[in-house]
């Protein structure tokens, strides 16, 4: 396993690009906007993992709430695992409380779940399986 990618939710992603990329030197080499999920994301490559940042498309995009209750900042962290349906039926067997019963689409194609933060200690945890 590995971490796919730290999720950090920001108004505006031109914004925070200010910072992540001109200001650190990351480079924003994909933009995407997930209909699924409301949401615009950049990917910026750190290392072996990545940064996402996530700006919401609608009032209602779960990114929206966070933004209004926050302010911003780190929102999930994503761990890419090689079979997401054995990696959620492995955290079912476990009493563990799932966001998304079956895998749904998220950015570049992947196959994406996410686990509730109260069964991880207070994270909001995204499965990533890459196709
Ligand atoms: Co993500």
């Amino acid at each position: 396993m590995k971490i796919d990618h730290l999720g950090i939710a920001t108004k505006g992603i031109d914004e925070a690009l200010k910072f992540w990329e001109n200001a650190l030197g990351l480079e924003n080499i994909h933009t995407e906007t997930v209909e699924d999920q409301k949401v615009r994301i950049a990917m910026l490559p750190i290392g072996e993992s990545r940064i996402e940042l996530l700006e919401p498309t609608s009032d209602d995009s779960p990114i929206s709430k966070f933004l209004e209750k926050r302010g911003g900042g780190i929102h999930h962290i994503a761990v890419e695992v090689n079979d997401i349906e054995a990696a959620l039926e492995q955290l079912r067997q476990n009493g563990m409380r799932l966001i998304d019963e079956k895998p749904r689409k998220g950015a570049e194609g992947c196959l994406v779940a996410f686990v509730h933060p109260g069964s991880t200690g207070g994270v909001l945890l995204e499965l990533v399986q890459t196709q």
